[in-house]
């Protein structure tokens, strides 16, 4: 028998399910939805073994569930504010992210990837989404794209390994953990993530933010545009997010195109190099007095 407590955790359980885009029930054998006709080809005790697999499979995924696990996504996006807001300090962010349970990325994906670089750097880089290299480091563009990344930066002599602000860079993703197989993080899980990296933002405080790739931008400047209207203009970063603050000052922000498609497609790197000189330019006018 199910109680009222039990019933309203399924039911929730559910819920977390449909909005992590889970839509339908798997079972041991295919079934030929064509021809399957349940009331004739399984006995009436077949199906029911299968119902109470089912619900004894539910049980145990509810009963397994860490005490504050979120199961729906407005609950998940409001602690992921609650505990961001709550982080006076980037060590007390990353564990902040680490604890939270409201992004289901953080079961398959092998290690948290925070960030890299210089944290007293004047440029901050958001990313999208670690990739298998960062997932396995933990560290931000460590693979492929990352060396092109750092080959780009060095070209205006900029390094994640330098001391001095001036020089260095503070690498971070919207997502802090890897998407299996790489895929686009979701709206919902980009959703979720905003307060973490807009509150690393915060703390970092950099004076310019270069926003790599057409998720970040969209992200970050709550626009919907395609990363190539995007780029190729400065604009004025403020938290998308709502409550982190309305009191904040703007942050000169500026869209590239991120080196995972340059990777794909090369001819695109003038455009990369353009931006880069712009920012180039941009910190030699108003960051050096
Ligand atoms: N792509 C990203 O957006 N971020 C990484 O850290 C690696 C690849």
């Amino acid at each position: 028998m199910v109680n009222t407590q039990m019933r309203s955790k399924m039911i929730t359980a559910l819920q977390w399910y449909a909005d992590q885009g889970v839509d339908g029930c798997v079972v041991d054998n295919a079934i030929n939805k064509l021809t399957f006709k349940p009331e004739e080809s399984l006995p009436s005790p077949v199906y029911e073994k299968l119902h109470q697999n089912i619900m004894e499979q539910a049980r145990n995924t509810v009963e397994a569930l860490p005490d504050r696990t979120f199961l729906g996504k407005a609950e998940a996006c409001e602690e992921a504010l609650r505990l961001a807001m709550q982080a006076d300090s980037l060590e007390a962010l990353a564990q902040a992210i680490k604890n939270f349970e409201g992004i289901a990325l953080k079961k398959t994906a092998g290690n948290m990837v925070f960030s890299a670089g210089n944290p007293k750097a004047r440029i901050m880089l958001v990313g999208e989404a670690p990739e298998a290299e960062e997932d396995r480091q933990g560290l931000p563009f460590v693979g492929e794209s990352g060396q092109l990344l750092d080959r780009i930066l060095g070209c205006i002599d900029i390094s994640r390994n330098e001391n001095d602000p001036q020089k260095s860079i503070y690498i971070s993703n919207i997502l802090n953990w890897r998407p299996p197989g790489n895929r686009t993080p979701s709206p919902a899980e980009i959703e979720v993530s905003l307060p973490f990296i807009e509150r690393h933002i915060q703390l970092v405080k950099p004076k310019v933010l270069i926003l790599c790739g057409g998720v970040a931008a969209k992200a970050l400047l709550g626009q919907d545009k395609s990363i190539s209207k995007l780029r190729n203009c400065w604009h004025d970063y403020v938290p998308v997010t709502r409550g982190l603050g309305d009191d904040v000052e703007p942050i000169p922000a500026i869209a590239t195109y991120h080196p995972s498609y340059l990777l794909r497609t090369p001819r695109q790197k003038k455009l990369v190099w353009a931006d880069m000189l712009a920012l180039q330019n941009f910190c030699q006018k108003n960051l050096e007095h």
